[in-house]
């Protein structure tokens, strides 16, 4: 999509913002100056889904920042890694989340988790090409003696901890990396030019690899079984609707996974109930004359983008922010003819599933109508099949409370913190639209090693700090889903 349709969508959304929440009108001029600092990272994409990733909507009062970039996704290139070392260990099966904890500080686990991610982050790759990066999972779940079933997606695996009876819980991690030549000056810097691991999923697959070897170690405290996915193309595709069409969820009844924030401090765990992130889809349709009728499919076209305007501005609950947006508008060549036919399209986002379905049906409702009030037909193409179109990322009450209750336990009440919804889009949603799911962020926020940048811009770094931390609040999760639903 050009930039410059990008940014008057941009414009759109936070006018639509500005409407609902009017004290944030500020925020409109922090995006020009934002926009123009990222424009020159900016790869070039055809359709993003994560357009407005990272644009937060602070509902509460004491709201202090918002942030938003533009990311985008393209093409990868062949790597090599060297594994790494591992040592087992074992433990007692006290159920105690700080015996989790001082599993995943160990400090031999705690270098090698570091050392997985500075291998990952040195050889990004991106959506759908993860080879090197799911070969180095592989060979880690190898030495520890877990099993898995590859390729799922492509690159994706699906590997297994537990009983192998049921219950079954999933924890996932997804694997590509963005088109963005990294511009931190540190010993792991990426070696792929263009490439780069931008939005934290090397810091994601390590810590799933490191709770893996805790839960390793604690198989025979399993009271079932820990299913742990490593996804490709979460970025780019539809890696997560792949990866359950190979079966990622069979048998699979809860699943959860995080997200690193530069918006909290180091090991700060995030989450909400209900609607977290946006969903984000695309429509396109063709409006022809009907045959054998005088007709102005110029003029339909033209009816339908102002009859679309109003699904956002006068069916939508102002406090339930939307985004309907005709990005394109094509027709007719020459200046003495009557349009036979007018192709246009643009973007739609919402947080509740609820209102993310009806758009959508709206959207298809509107266009084919008006076009039959000006004697044209139309069809409407959601892009389901080639293109990403995520749902709404919605967390289940009782698996939001789950996470909740483990991350108070294992970094204290203090560093739990319930988070606004975000207009980012995630794939994760796929899953949650099948099992009851939460998705919650971990905070990689420091000041002192200046990781303060958002996903997605060439400065992102995380405190690795973050990682065991990572690892303990996975492991616990499953372990402790188990014992609850033997
Ligand atoms: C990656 O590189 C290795 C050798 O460097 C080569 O054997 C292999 O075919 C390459 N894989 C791809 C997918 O290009
Ligand atoms: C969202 O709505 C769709 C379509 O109505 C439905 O299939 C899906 O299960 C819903 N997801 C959630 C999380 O309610
Ligand atoms: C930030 O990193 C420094 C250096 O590693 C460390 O001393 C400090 O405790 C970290 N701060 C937080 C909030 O984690
Ligand atoms: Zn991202
Ligand atoms: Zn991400």
């Amino acid at each position: 999509m050009p930039i410059i349709s990008s940014f008057s969508l941009l414009l759109q959304f936070y006018m639509n913002i500005k409407m609902n929440f009017p004290k944030f009108s500020w925020i409109l001029l922090s995006m020009f100056i934002i926009f123009n600092d990222v424009i020159s990272s900016v790869v070039s994409s055809d359709i993003d889904c994560s357009l407005f990733d990272d644009i937060k909507i602070d509902t509460t009062t004491t709201s202090s920042h918002h942030q938003f970039s533009f990311f985008n996704q393209n093409l990868v290139k062949n790597t090599s890694f060297i594994s790494a070392g591992f040592s087992s260990c074992t433990s007692s099966c006290v159920t105690s989340k700080s015996s989790i904890l001082n599993l995943a500080k160990n400090i031999e686990t705690v270098e090698w988790i570091k050392r997985l991610r500075r291998k990952i982050h040195e050889y990004p790759e991106l959506a759908f090409e993860e080879y090197q990066t799911s070969k180095l999972i592989r060979n880690e779940l190898d030495r520890i003696g877990i099993s898995y079933q590859f390729p799922m997606a492509n690159t994706g695996l699906k590997a297994s901890i537990g009983t192998g009876g049921a219950p079954f819980v999933a924890l996932r991690a997804d694997m590509d990396a963005l088109p963005i030549q990294e511009g931190v000056e540190w010993e792991h810097k990426s070696k792929v030019a263009g490439k780069m691991h931008a939005c934290g999923h090397d810091a994601h697959v390590a810590m799933l690899l490191g709770a893996a070897k805790v839960l390793k170690s604690r198989e025979h405290c399993l009271k079932g079984t820990v299913i742990l996915l490593f996804q490709p193309a979460e970025e780019a595709g539809n890696g997560a609707k792949r990866m359950m069409e190979d079966g990622a969820l069979e048998k699979v009844e809860a699943i959860f996974a995080a997200h690193v924030s530069h918006q909290h401090p180091t090991s700060v765990i995030g989450s909400r109930s209900g609607p977290l992130l946006a969903g984000c889809g695309f429509f396109r349709t063709v409006i022809s004359r009907n045959q054998g009728h005088n007709a102005d499919a110029m003029l339909a076209a033209s009816a339908a983008v102002i009859s679309l305007q109003n699904i956002v501005s006068r069916e939508a609950n102002p406090l339930d922010s939307q985004v309907v947006s005709v990005a394109s508008f094509n027709g007719g060549n020459d200046l003495d003819r009557i349009a036979e036919s007018v192709t246009l399209g643009g973007t739609f986002r919402a947080f509740s599933n609820t209102s993310f379905y009806r758009i959508r049906q709206r959207i298809e409702e509107v266009i084919i109508q008006q076009a039959s009030v000006y004697r044209c037909s139309a069809t409407v193409d959601f892009f389901e099949k080639e293109q990403p179109m995520y749902p709404p990322t919605v967390n289940d009450e009782g698996m939001y409370e789950h996470v909740r209750k483990v991350a108070i336990d294992v970094v204290g009440p203090n560093n739990f913190k319930e988070v606004p919804p975000m207009m980012g889009a995630e794939d994760f949603s796929f899953y949650s639209e099948v099992v009851p799911a939460a998705f919650f962020y971990i905070g990689i926020r420091n000041e002192t090693l200046g990781s303060i940048h958002t996903g997605h811009s060439p400065y992102f770094m995380i405190d690795e700090d973050a990682l065991p931390i990572g690892a303990a609040v996975h492991a616990t999760i499953a372990e402790r889903y188990l014992s609850e639903h033997e």
